[in-house]
């Protein structure tokens, strides 16, 4: 009787693993805790969406809307609990954005201090509900919530994306799309980069030539970057800009998704786009236009400064420049209720400033040493205008060199040590380091991707810690993923880039710290794409894509590993041009190219079903990747 009764125990305790296990592989972000429950709750056309607070009644509607959608049901909102309900109710002392979520047969129950949390804790919901919720349609399925107990809370207040729409446009509709998407995983920061040398989007009312003139280029297509310069006579017609009126618009849109939303206005570097409308602003007489990818700035390597063709910074001693940025910032700072403003500071070329007599009469009569002491004189007398018109300024870590602005905080973007030594000078930090979170880089091998200079596979971001040993984490404010849009010419491309590489920073902002397992979190992120496909969501599938090593061999060939990112994947692989399927030979050890190979050809497959992509990989590359001929 006794074995009967721990045999029975043992059961429900290993029934209770699998089903937590199984609820914790829909959920992304994981939550901080997770109770599975008995049974489940059925949604049906008779099931009511209270809100015992006015506050939560936007929510309830949204909720109401979104699951009428997929499921047809008539589905009403109300004021008055009872049974067999989803309630929507606020409760003191639950943290800020924290909820929880409780789901039972007879109802589910949702509470939290704001109604920010009470809005997480739908996006879980969701996340319980089948893929089909995520469509556009009615979907056939039963609507059933299995039951749990949910208490969750985001461990960083800072969970951004940066959405570059300079360097090419994406529309109000294409914008709101991707906060959509965001929200789905919990961000709640978008980072607009609304200026640069391609395009100055945001319409500033005291100086329209910034947008009749500054939001237009020649369209081009192709490897962003190194284009040929365009001729005088091909037309400036790509391009556009946000009115006034459509930022209100994407703000409000943002903020009923509670997503708030920074602007950054890039300067003095990358100004190249308010310098083809007044040229007054640089410190080099001239006409100017507009880049439009063409190669305007050099970047010679080996510990080298960059150095620009065209002057494309604002000049710091012109006071006519403190004129238009005090009048810029303001109308920034009217627009977006956010507390900061991003001033950029990045990447500023400083080789026409060296030249300028102007800048060097600022040396002397402020008793500037260098050009870090001149862009720091800049970015000080930016801060001030910025912190006049109310807000808090973050620009990207250059704004350390020189001497750092008093009360600036810093995105910390060249790798963690930035944010590490404004930290340690007291000021806030984002951390956003390349190497972990810019979702710009190349996923998968560079064969198989838009050119970017660098590459960042899934599991490396899996890797990223925000908070570095030895700095006070109360400053360290979160992070977020960088979408620069060189390569980017579309919305579905933006979100190829930006799934599935953002769902692990979701889980890094949100998620308690904890020691992460990769195969655990690509069963995660496989729950999710049957989710992305639901919504039409693009998303990347380049964790299937192996990555290629060579060495060379007796001095003329190849030898390649190949390294899938996802462990139980066969790779099938043909070197006689034809496409390989699952009758190929499985890749077991490194290949040896045989001397007379034009190609090697490569696709994943799982459980007899191809997965990745099919790959074709010269082998001239595989030979100057070994250095058997020259690059
Ligand atoms: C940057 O990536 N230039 C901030």
């Amino acid at each position: 009787m006794k074995k009967l009764l721990f045999l029975g125990l043992m059961a429900l305790t290993m029934n209770a693993a699998v089903q937590s296990q199984e609820l914790q592989q829909r959920l992304l972000p994981k939550p901080a805790s997770l109770t599975p429950g008995d049974g489940q709750f059925t949604i049906t056309a008779a099931t009511p969406i209270v809100a015992t607070d006015k506050a939560l009644e936007p929510l309830a509607r949204q909720l109401a809307a979104r699951l009428q959608r997929v499921t047809g049901y008539p589905l009403t909102t109300g004021k008055t609990p009872g049974s067999n309900a989803i309630t929507l109710s606020l409760k003191n002392g639950l943290p800020a954005e924290g909820y929880e979520l409780s789901v039972s047969g007879n109802g589910i129950t949702l509470q939290a201090s704001q109604p920010a949390g009470i809005f997480y804790g739908i996006q879980t919901l969701y996340q319980l509900l089948p893929p089909e919720v995520e469509g556009s349609g009615l979907a056939r399925a039963s609507w059933q919530v299995p039951a749990v107990n949910i208490t969750d809370q985001p461990r960083f207040g800072w969970r951004g994306l940066m959405l570059d729409v300079s360097r090419h446009f994406f529309t109000k509709e294409e914008v709101k799309r991707y906060i959509d998407d965001m929200v789905k995983y919990k961000f709640n920061i978008l980072h607009w980069h609304l200026t640069d040398d391609q395009g100055w989007r945001i319409e500033i009312k005291s100086y329209p030539k910034l947008t009749s003139v500054g939001a237009w280029r020649v369209e081009k297509t192709g490897t962003f970057g190194n284009f040929i310069p365009p001729t005088p006579d091909e037309p400036r017609n790509y391009g556009g800009f946000y009115t006034q009126d459509d930022i209100r618009e994407i703000v409000q849109y943002a903020k009923e998704r509670y997503v708030e939303i920074v602007p950054e206005i890039d300067v003095p570097g990358h100004s190249l786009a308010a310098i083809a409308a007044y040229p007054e602003l640089t410190c080099t007489p001239g006409k100017y236009a507009v880049s439009s990818g063409d190669r305007f700035m050099v970047w010679p390597g080996g510990g080298q400064h960059f150095y620009g063709l065209v002057d494309n910074s604002l000049c710091p001693a012109k006071e006519e420049v403190y004129t238009f940025l005090d009048k810029v910032f303001g109308e920034v700072a009217q627009l977006f209720p956010f507390g900061y403003i991003h001033m950029g500071g990045d990447e500023t070329a400083r080789n026409f400033w060296e030249k300028s007599p102007a800048i060097k009469e600022l040396m002397k009569r402020e008793k500037l040493k260098n050009l870090d002491e001149v862009q720091s004189y800049f970015v000080k007398r930016v801060e001030k205008i910025i912190n006049a018109k109310g807000k808090k300024m973050i620009g990207w870590d250059e704004i350390l060199q020189g001497g750092l602005a008093p009360n600036a905080a810093v995105m910390s973007w060249r790798g963690m040590k930035g944010g590490i030594e404004a930290a340690k000078q007291g000021h806030e930090v984002v951390m956003t380091p390349t190497d972990f979170v810019y979702i710009d880089y190349m996923q998968s091998d560079r064969i198989m991707e838009p050119p970017v200079y660098a590459s960042l596979r899934l599991k490396k971001v899996l890797q990223f810690e925000p908070v570095p040993a030895g700095v006070d984490p109360k400053l360290i404010k979160g992070g977020q993923g960088n979408l620069w849009t060189e390569q980017v010419y579309t919305l579905r491309q933006a979100q190829y880039m930006t799934w599935p590489r953002a769902l692990a920073i979701a889980e890094i902002l949100w998620s308690p710290k904890e020691e992460r397992s990769f195969p655990a979190f690509v069963k995660k992120v496989e729950t999710q794409f049957v989710r992305l496909d639901a919504a039409k969501t693009k998303y990347a599938p380049s964790m299937y894509d192996p990555d290629f090593a060579v060495a060379k061999k007796d001095s003329d060939r190849v030898l390649v590993t190949l390294t899938p990112e996802v462990e139980g994947l066969q790779l099938h692989y043909s070197f006689d041009n034809s496409y390989p399927d699952e009758f190929y030979p499985v890749y077991k050890s490194p290949l040896l190219v045989p001397k007379d190979a034009f190609q090697l050809r490569v696709i994943s497959y799982r459980d007899g079903k191809p997965i990745g992509r099919m790959i074709t990989m010269p082998v001239e590359e595989l030979k100057k990747r070994a250095g058997i001929i020259k690059k």
